[in-house]
């Protein structure tokens, strides 16, 4: 395995090595088998994988977790060398923001459209700085498929929409989201939570799969009972049911719905989702 913690060592080592198909997994790091999984999926289908573990300022608000955010790249790079195949990984972890993002860096990218919803309307910019990192990240790593958890549903549409618009030459795949047996969607934010706070939070996911149940079995009763829901607990921040492709309201032309939440469990925001194919 290998570790670059300047952009420009990995961009001379890209040059003189050849890494055949490239698969990239974008991470903020202190991964979990969430992530891991992203790994092994791109381990299998590519030469190389080249994972990225970058906490990126752009994306968290100003009163969000950036600072206290976990840094864990010991155990994060031990974790990587434990895969099978290990010795197909690269590794690229900036040492500074700087190698991402220079003291003169001015560009944006913003895809509209798709951020009128959900995380897009409760955290402003986030998505902008969603997508300018990841511009910059499939552009410099020069991969060929990249790989993205189904966790963040919303960012996988996003990002696939600039995909689309800007013609990149990159393929997407988004991997299933994996989940603790408690059913709680595993996070790098799980660790802010006390293992009372854990339990109670596998309800979100039993929320959620009601609401789909209920859409397959009768859709106007779905959106009650998701009302029923929201006005129980405050604790959401929001609990939607939407088109899965246009993240607006479901109509006669939806193949796909998706039932996404927010929560706060104390300080900790928790997402999940559930996809329903109809
Ligand atoms: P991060 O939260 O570290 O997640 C990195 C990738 O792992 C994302 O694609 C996310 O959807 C996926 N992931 C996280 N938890 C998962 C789970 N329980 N099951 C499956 N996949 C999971 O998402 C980001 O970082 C950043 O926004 C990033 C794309 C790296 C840009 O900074």
């Amino acid at each position: 395995m290998q570790l670059f913690t300047k952009k420009s060592d990995y961009l001379n080592y890209r040059q003189q090595s050849s890494l055949g198909i490239l698969g990239l997994v974008p991470t903020m790091g202190n991964l979990h088998q969430g992530h891991l999984n992203l790994v092994k999926e791109s381990l299998k289908e590519n030469d190389h994988t080249l994972v990225t573990i970058f906490v990126n300022p752009k994306q968290f608000g100003p009163n969000e977790d950036y600072e206290k955010y976990p840094r864990t790249l010991e155990s994060d790079l031990k974790k990587l060398k434990e895969l099978q195949g290990s010795e197909k990984i690269l590794v690229f972890a900036p040492e500074r923001p700087t190698e991402i993002f220079p003291e003169d860096f001015s560009t944006e990218i913003q895809v509209t459209g798709l951020e009128h919803a959900l995380c897009g309307l409760q955290r402003p910019g986030h998505f902008k700085g969603v997508t300018t990192v990841v511009y910059q990240l499939f552009q410099l790593s020069g991969a060929h498929k990249a790989y993205f958890g189904q966790k963040d549903y919303q960012q996988f549409k996003i990002i696939q929409k600039m995909t689309k618009d800007l013609s990149l030459a990159i393929e997407l795949h988004m991997v299933p989201i994996a989940r603790e047996s408690s059913g709680l969607a595993l996070s790098s934010r799980n660790q802010y939570m006390t293992s009372e706070q854990k339990l109670e939070a596998a309800n979100i996911y039993k929320s959620l799969r009601m609401v789909a149940q209920k859409y397959l079995k009768a859709p106007d009763e779905a959106q009650n009972l998701r009302q029923e829901i929201l006005f129980k607990d405050p604790s959401w921040q929001y609990l939607e049911l939407l088109d899965a492709q246009t993240l607006k309201a479901p109509g006669p032309r939806t193949r796909q719905v998706v039932v996404a939440g927010a929560y706060h469990m104390g300080d900790t925001r928790l997402i999940d989702n559930v996809l329903i194919n109809l």
